[in-house]
């Protein structure tokens, strides 16, 4: 079976919910790819979609030099959707008319529904009740649609808040389906995929497992490939895929670098190796990382001795496979995606040295079996893989490792402190439940001492910070708002705990203007 044969084309105008919108397309188990407005009709005829989304975006349709597609694109046969933008774009291209608004309206609206026929298909609201709660985000709206078009919903603000041709299958929603806000967004989406535009949900990640090992044999061959595992979900995800496909044929080298948490290396090790009997090369290099990173207190130059050593032994231990020409990567869809609205600032404040630098130094074919999914779906794939749960949920784990959560110097003292406060952070998570539900949570070890007593003694000793945070794609986070009891239990435990620590905060910054990590 072809996983990619019904497919969706989501021409990206810049919103900040483009990504949300395919999200939600693989949901609905049909394979979609996010590409920007003008990639020219060219490659969007040879892309070959079931039907199309026209994405929101923040520009302003009647304004000079407004993102703006190819007038074919609504009328190659295929079912388009506008959202937001993409209608007001779709109305202005038809020759409807989109009005400037005084007021942008942002928040949530009810919806009524006009007809009940396609996109809000078995939807409630669709029966003259009380409507169905949409999320608005848009200045402009909709006056007068183009001609063919009809009204199929509106608001109290927006008296075509949904529209649709009466001949063809083109729609237009003011609101945005994508988002959570609009309960029952996902459902109208499907309802465009499968009654619009026919599309079957053969997207699912059983299928993909079944066709990504059958391509990954094709492409290896009797070759060998080397596969740089962390431990994280993604590069776990990778070294079985890899095993499936292609057994002892593929080797995993797995960097100690002293920097990893309690107990990691370990596990590691007893998953791959013992577990899944994955040729698993395991190199403890921690002497060789701590000893270059004595006396050096810079973040930057931190992350720069981490990534360029993790290179140079990397790249010796894979020398030592005879017959290697492949290097298998962990890249995910967001990483790849060329568009309009992903790579803002925050992506290059700081350098992301992981296996980043790997593929240039390195004379080896790169694969990269992952770079079609969004880390829900490779956690997917990970249960398919039968990865232990506790790994497929892991939080991301930044390359550096401790290095960046030790703020100064790292020296095995400082290390040793940190490992055991950041134990105690992870068990109160699980154990609180909260561990699924946030983005990321560390300890962090501050530069600072502070007094305290203890008994009749005065301490000096160092500062822990606790940091929790919710996020969906790490570009943006706010400070999760743990119970007052687990940060209660967190603190006891690590000052009563952990020798050399008087003292816990807990962080309450988002980012931006703060990032996730402290260095
Ligand atoms: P920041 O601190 O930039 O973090 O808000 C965003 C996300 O990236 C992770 N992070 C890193 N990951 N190497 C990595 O592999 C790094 O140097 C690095 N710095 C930050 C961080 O944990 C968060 O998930």
């Amino acid at each position: 079976m072809d996983i990619h044969a019904e497919k969706i084309l989501i021409l990206d105008f810049g919103s900040q919910t483009t990504q949300l919108i395919a999200r939600r397309v693989r949901e609905a188990q049909v394979y979609c790819e996010i590409h920007p407005f003008n990639i020219g009709m060219a490659k969007i005829r040879k892309f070959g979609a079931k039907g199309i989304i026209l994405s929101g975006g923040p520009a302003c349709v009647l304004d000079k030099g407004a993102p703006v597609c190819d007038l074919e694109v609504l009328h190659l046969g295929v079912p388009v959707l506008g959202i937001c933008y993409g209608m007001q774009l779709m109305t202005h291209l038809l020759g409807g008319e989109v009005e400037r608004a005084a007021k942008r309206e942002y928040g949530k609206a009810q919806l009524l529904i006009d007809s009940s026929e396609d996109l809000f298909h078995g939807l409630d609201g669709a029966s003259g009740g009380q409507g169905e709660q949409v999320w608005m985000s848009h200045g402009d709206k909709i006056k007068i649609p183009p001609p063919g078009f009809t009204a199929i919903a509106h608001s109290g603000n927006s008296p075509v808040a949904a529209m649709r041709h009466t001949a063809t299958e083109l729609y237009g929603v003011q609101f945005h389906p994508e988002v959570v806000h609009t309960p029952n967004g996902a459902k109208m989406l499907q309802n465009f995929l499968s009654r619009s535009c026919g599309c079957k949900p053969v997207w699912t990640m059983k299928s993909f497992v079944a066709s990504t090992v059958e391509g990954l044999r094709q492409t290896i061959g009797s070759k060998k490939v080397v596969c740089a595992l962390s431990g994280g979900v993604d590069s776990s995800v990778v070294a079985v895929l890899l095993h499936e496909a292609v057994g002892h044929q593929s080797t995993c080298i797995f960097v100690n670098n002293g920097l990893l948490r309690q107990g990691e290396a370990e596990e590691v090790q007893r998953i791959f190796r013992d577990s899944f009997e994955i040729n698993l090369d395991y190199i403890d290099a921690t002497d060789s990382f701590l000893s270059r990173l004595e006396g050096v207190a810079d973040p930057e130059q931190k992350r720069k001795i981490i990534g360029n050593r993790f290179i140079e032994i990397f790249e010796a231990e894979a020398n030592k496979i005879p017959g290697a020409e492949f290097l298998a990567q962990g890249t995910l869809y967001p990483d790849v995606i060329e568009s309009v609205s992903f790579k803002g600032p925050s992506a290059t404040i700081k350098t992301h040295h992981n296996v980043g630098g790997l593929p240039e130094v390195m004379n080896l074919e790169l694969i990269e079996p992952l770079r079609e999914l969004f880390k829900d779906e490779v956690r997917k794939v990970g249960g398919e893989l039968g990865l232990p749960h506790r790994l497929i949920n892991r939080h991301p784990f930044p390359g550096p490792g401790l290095a960046i959560r030790i703020l100064g110097e790292v020296t095995p003292e400082r290390l040793e402190i940190l490992r055991q406060a950041d134990t105690i952070v992870m068990e109160a998570m699980e154990r609180s439940g909260l561990h699924d539900q946030v983005w990321q949570a560390f300890a962090v070890l501050l530069p600072v001492r502070t007094v305290g007593v203890m008994g009749d003694e005065r301490t000096y000793d160092q500062v822990i910070a606790i940091r929790v945070v919710e996020s969906v794609d790490a570009m943006t986070a706010d400070w999760a708002k743990v119970p007052y009891e687990v940060l209660g239990q967190m603190s006891n435990r690590i000052i009563n705990e952990v020798k050399g620590v008087n003292r816990v905060v807990y962080d309450i910054s988002s980012k931006p203007p703060s990032t996730i990590e402290w260095e």
